[in-house]
């Protein structure tokens, strides 16, 4: 066996990078499989044109399987979520919070209820929201919860405008 130090480190880290070839080989197809496949990539976030909505609107499309609430708001649907105390709300935001600056007349919102599920209905109930048929869960015109049960404000994904009437959600 040859006692060249130069030749001994050689082998040595040959030995190791081969080793460690066979862990990344071994890691890939696993890895590989954590990957989301590509059509749940393309559901993960969608664009919409928000001309398509009216004002006084909902429309509703599907985002990762879930309703979303698309509502062009009436000037007197914003007046009134803006006019709230949020010192009064069970779930405290401000309407400027559920909204993007310069676009407060568009309400995006998984229309989902926060209580157990449902599907809330629109421009029911005693605030101008939706109207949770489930177990009578309140929203108001900013979807957040004013009575009944459900314990949070409807959800507002991440989105953001790409254009002055076009959005990517997700
Ligand atoms: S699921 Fe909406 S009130 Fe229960």
């Amino acid at each position: 066996m040859s006692t060249d130090p130069n030749r001994r480190d050689f082998i040595y880290i040959a030995a190791g990078a081969g080793a460690a070839g066979a862990v990344v080989m071994t890691l890939f197809p696993l890895i590989g499989q954590m990957n989301p496949a590509a059509d749940t990539l393309a559901l993960a976030s969608i664009e919409y044109d928000l001309s398509k909505v009216t004002e006084g609107q909902q429309v509703v499309i599907k985002w990762r399987s879930k309703p979303l609430f698309v509502r062009y708001r009436t000037p007197k649907e914003i007046k009134e979520a803006q006019d709230v105390d949020i010192k009064t709300l069970r779930d405290p935001q401000t309407d400027a919070q559920r909204v993007k600056a310069g676009h407060e007349q568009y309400l995006i919102v998984v229309g989902v209820c926060t209580h157990l599920g449902c599907v809330p209905n629109f421009g029911l109930g005693e605030y101008g929201g939706w109207l949770c048929p489930c177990h009578g869960s309140v929203y108001d015109t900013s979807g957040r919860i004013r009575q009944g049960p459900a314990p949070l404000n409807l959800l507002v994904p991440d989105y953001t405008f790409l254009t002055d009437t076009k959005i990517k959600v997700g």
